[in-house]
């Protein structure tokens, strides 16, 4: 009985043969993606200490890239460097963050779907590197 009202009622909705997937979340750079990069990858993407010649603290100097040139392309995270290093295994010496744990699912997951949205980085927003939180409470 509850099984036939059910189906009655995806019929009803239209949704019996086709889930409407739900759009992927808008990420928001200030409150999710910031965070993430200050935490784990602004220790050695800074000022004071330039990996790779990649420094991510304002949108224009991320959007300049390393060594290997631009590391974010808006909109193709699969062509972005910025992305591809967290996919990469341990046997990589580009796999990043070069930390043991590597990077979270979620958190791959997230800056994923910050480059496809477009990369969004208000002009104003400057990251600061954990060397600069540390001062700032101590
Ligand atoms: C502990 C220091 C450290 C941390 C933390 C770190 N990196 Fe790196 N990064 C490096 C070093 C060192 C290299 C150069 C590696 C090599 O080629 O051997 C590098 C290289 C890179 C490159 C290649 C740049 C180019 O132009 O070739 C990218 C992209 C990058 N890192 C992104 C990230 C991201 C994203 C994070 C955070 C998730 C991160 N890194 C965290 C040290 C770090």
């Amino acid at each position: 009985m509850k099984l036939k009202l059910f189906s009655a009622m995806t019929a009803l909705l239209g949704l019996s043969s086709c889930m409407q997937m739900e759009p992927p979340q808008q990420v928001d750079f200030v409150t999710e993606v910031k965070p993430l990069l200050e935490t784990r990858c602004l220790e050695c993407h800074q000022h004071q200490y330039v990996c790779a010649g990649l420094n991510l603290e304002t949108r224009k100097l991320a959007m300049k890239g390393g060594r290997s040139g631009a590391v974010i392309i808006p909109g193709s995270p699969h062509q972005s460097l910025l992305y591809k290093v967290l996919l990469l295994g341990h046997e990589s010496p580009v796999a990043m963050p070069p930390t043991p744990e590597g990077m979270e699912q979620e958190g791959a997951q997230l800056l994923h779907d910050w480059i496809q949205q477009g990369a969004t980085w208000p002009e104003n927003t400057r990251l600061v590197p954990p060397q600069e939180w540390k001062k700032k409470h101590s």
